[in-house]
């Protein structure tokens, strides 16, 4: 249940805080893994997109695997109780000490970003009496028609190994000996809506494998990386996003051999319909100009997307429903970018109301930070109220 339905339990809680609704969560997974598991194809939960330990708790339960991006990822998902052997490490800047404590824990797969990244795991895997298993990151240079900061696999990203290295690093393996290479990894962007994206990442995909069978390479898995959005518009229409349709994508469009194994790491669509950032009106106020501020407890500090991006996340006022008004709502942050909307449609809205700014589930706690000084916002789950 949204924390709609929870307003009584939520006087009482102090603000701002993340309210997670565990329900909608055993569900969102429950149809991943249902849809997933149809094709055989096995799915490694992005853990930058929230790392909460309930959730990470919930995401074991249901078997999925993990996908991180630090030394400090890989070791909270063991510490979750996620299998190893069920993790991939990607990451463009791996520190030695990253890399070594990943080696020390025998994961799934490094995805290696860079030939000389390569050189410096060979190395390190050596002087450790190790062997690394690899995937190479491949930046297929496909648009993913998403905002230009959450987009990764265009030509000139510093993501990946580019398509046109492809030769020269398969090459160099001849002198890597604690290399063992396991397959491909790609991912071209975030809150991807349009499934013709992944389409035309299925088929440079199934280029760019078969230069790897002409070398000879045995790859046993290919990963596909994450991406897939949801709809933050209207979040209470579509609150499980289509993972049917998803993965019927690659289904259709990637060629896969036999005994090859298909992966994925999604992170938004699993956990940001099921989190929502609760906060209390503290003022009204309206400038020279005109227009009608809501000054509210939560700044960019608990939830940074609207003002890094400018995401839009929907809110609502859980406390009131009579009139309609036109307000900005902004924090108490010391920047002018710290507006969570503008000109947007709400009840008439007063100091003490509480409001929820909805999809928050997904890179919201996750990139909080400690600015002005500011306490970290508290977390509740919709079944511990
Ligand atoms: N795999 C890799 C290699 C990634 O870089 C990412 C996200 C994912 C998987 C998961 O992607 P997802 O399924 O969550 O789209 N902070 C931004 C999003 C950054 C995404 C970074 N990489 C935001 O708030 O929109």
């Amino acid at each position: 249940m949204s924390s709609r339905g929870f307003l009584s339990k939520l006087q009482n809680v102090e603000t701002p805080c993340y309210f997670y609704d565990m329900e909608l969560l055993n569900k969102t997974l429950d149809v991943v893994v249902k849809e997933s598991s149809r094709y055989g194809y096995k799915v490694h939960y992005a853990m930058k997109a929230n790392f909460d330990p309930r959730i990470l708790e919930a995401v074991r339960k249901a078997g999925l695997g993990a996908d991180c991006v630090s030394g400090n990822e890989v070791k909270g998902a063991i510490t979750a109780g996620i299998p190893a052997s069920e993790i991939v490490f990607a990451g463009v800047a791996k520190s030695d000490k990253e890399i070594r404590y990943a080696l020390e824990q025998n994961i799934f797969a490094f995805n290696v970003e860079s030939g000389n990244e390569l050189e410096v795991i060979n190395q390190i895997a050596g002087e450790m009496g190790r062997k690394a298993h690899v995937a190479f990151r491949i930046n297929p240079d496909v648009d993913p028609k998403t905002h230009k900061n959450i987009s990764t696999g265009h030509a000139d990203s510093k993501f990946g190994i580019s398509y046109t290295e492809v030769d020269e690093v398969i090459a160099s393996l001849d002198n890597l000996k604690n290399i063992e290479i396991v397959g491909l990894h790609f991912h071209v962007g975030s809150q991807i809506r349009d499934m013709k994206v992944f389409e035309n990442l299925c088929n440079r995909v199934n280029v760019i494998k078969d230069w790897f069978k002409k070398s000879g390479i045995v790859l046993k898995h290919i990963n596909l990386g994450g991406g897939l959005g949801i709809n933050y518009d209207d979040p209470e229409s579509e609150l499980i996003p289509d993972f049917a349709g998803y993965f019927a994508v690659f289904k259709k469009y990637l060629d896969v051999e036999p005994g090859q194994t298909v992966h994925f790491e999604l992170g938004r669509s699993i956990v940001a319909q099921c989190g929502e950032l609760i906060t209390r009106v503290l003022y009204n106020k309206k400038t020279a100009s005109g227009t009608n501020y809501i000054l509210v407890d939560a700044g960019m500090t608990d939830l940074i997307r609207p003002a890094l991006y400018s995401a839009k996340h929907k809110i609502v006022n859980l406390s009131a429903d009579k009139g309609d008004e036109v307000y900005t709502v902004g924090g108490p942050i010391c920047e002018s970018s710290d507006i969570f909307a503008r000109g947007i449609h709400l009840p008439v809205t007063k100091r003490g109301d509480i409001l929820a700014m909805l999809s928050a589930g997904a890179y919201g706690y996750a990139m909080v930070s400690h600015y002005n000084m500011r306490d970290l916002p508290g977390v509740i789950y919709s079944d511990q109220l």
